[in-house]
C-alpha cells in the first residue's frame, strides 16, 4: 500500500524482533499543524497523514506486526470546518479505491470501527467493497476507526443493553463486563441476563 516504493524489509539493528508488539495503533494528529509549520494548507498535512500511514502499514507488514489501527476521524472532527471535512471524507474514499488492489498485493485486511452510517453513502460503499474484498486475506490487518468516539461507543453499548435486559434499570450493579461484552457484540443469539 505505498505510493512510492519505500525500500524497508530489514528490522533495523536497534530493534529486537522479540520486543515488537503484535499490534500498533496510531492516534492521527497533528497533520494540520505539520501543514502549517510547512507554511501549506491543512489539506496538504492530511495527504502527507496519508503516506505516513502507508509507510506504518509498510512496516508492520515487513516487521511481522501483526495489526495496525489508525484512529482516523473521531466524532469530534466533524466540527471541523465544512470544506476540510469535505476533503476529508473525498481522501478517504480516494485512498480506499487506490489502493485496494495493493492491499490485495500485499495480503492485508482492511476493517472498519466506528459509526459508518453518518458517513456519505459513496464513502459507506468504498468502504463495504475494501473490507468485502480483503475479508480472506491473511497478513496485516489493517483497522481504521472513523466516527468513532468513547461517548458514542456508551451510547451503542447503552441503546444495545435497554430492549434486553430491563434488569439492568432495576439493579445495576448486577451489570459486568463480561455480560456487556455478551450483549453488544454478541457473537450468537444473546441469552445471557445481566
Ligand atoms: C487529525 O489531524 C487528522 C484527521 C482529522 C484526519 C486523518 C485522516 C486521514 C489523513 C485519512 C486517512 C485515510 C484512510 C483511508 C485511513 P489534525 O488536523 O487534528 O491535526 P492538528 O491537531 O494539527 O490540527
Amino acid at each position: 500500500m505505498t505510493a512510492k516504493p519505500i525500500t524497508l524489509q530489514e528490522l533495523p539493528t536497534d530493534l529486537r524482533p522479540d520486543r515488537l508488539p503484535q499490534h500498533v495503533a496510531v492516534i492521527m494528529d497533528g497533520n494540520g499543524r505539520w501543514a502549517k509549520k510547512q507554511g501549506l494548507p491543512r489539506i496538504m498535512g492530511h495527504r502527507r497523514g496519508v503516506d505516513t500511514l502507508k509507510e506504518l502499514l509498510r512496516c508492520c507488514k515487513d516487521w511481522g506486526i501483526g495489526a495496525l489501527t489508525a484512529y482516523a476521524f473521531s466524532t469530534e472532527n466533524w466540527g471541523r470546518p465544512q470544506e476540510e471535512v469535505n476533503f476529508l471524507m473525498m481522501l478517504f474514499e480516494r485512498v480506499l479505491r487506490q489502493e485496494l488492489r495493493e492491499m490485495m498485493q500485499e495480503d492485508v485486511q482492511i476493517e472498519f470501527v466506528g459509526n459508518l452510517n453518518a458517513l456519505p453513502e459513496s464513502l459507506q460503499q468504498e468502504i463495504a467493497k475494501s473490507v468485502d474484498e480483503t475479508r480472506h486475506n491473511t497478513g496485516t490487518k489493517f483497522r481504521v476507526a472513523t466516527n468513532y468516539g468513547g461517548r458514542q461507543e456508551i451510547i451503542h453499548a447503552c441503546q444495545a443493553i435497554a430492549p434486553k435486559c430491563n434488569k439492568v434499570t432495576s439493579s445495576p450493579r448486577k451489570l459486568t463486563k463480561r455480560s456487556l461484552n455478551a450483549i453488544s457484540t454478541p457473537p450468537e443469539p444473546v441469552t445471557q441476563t445481566c
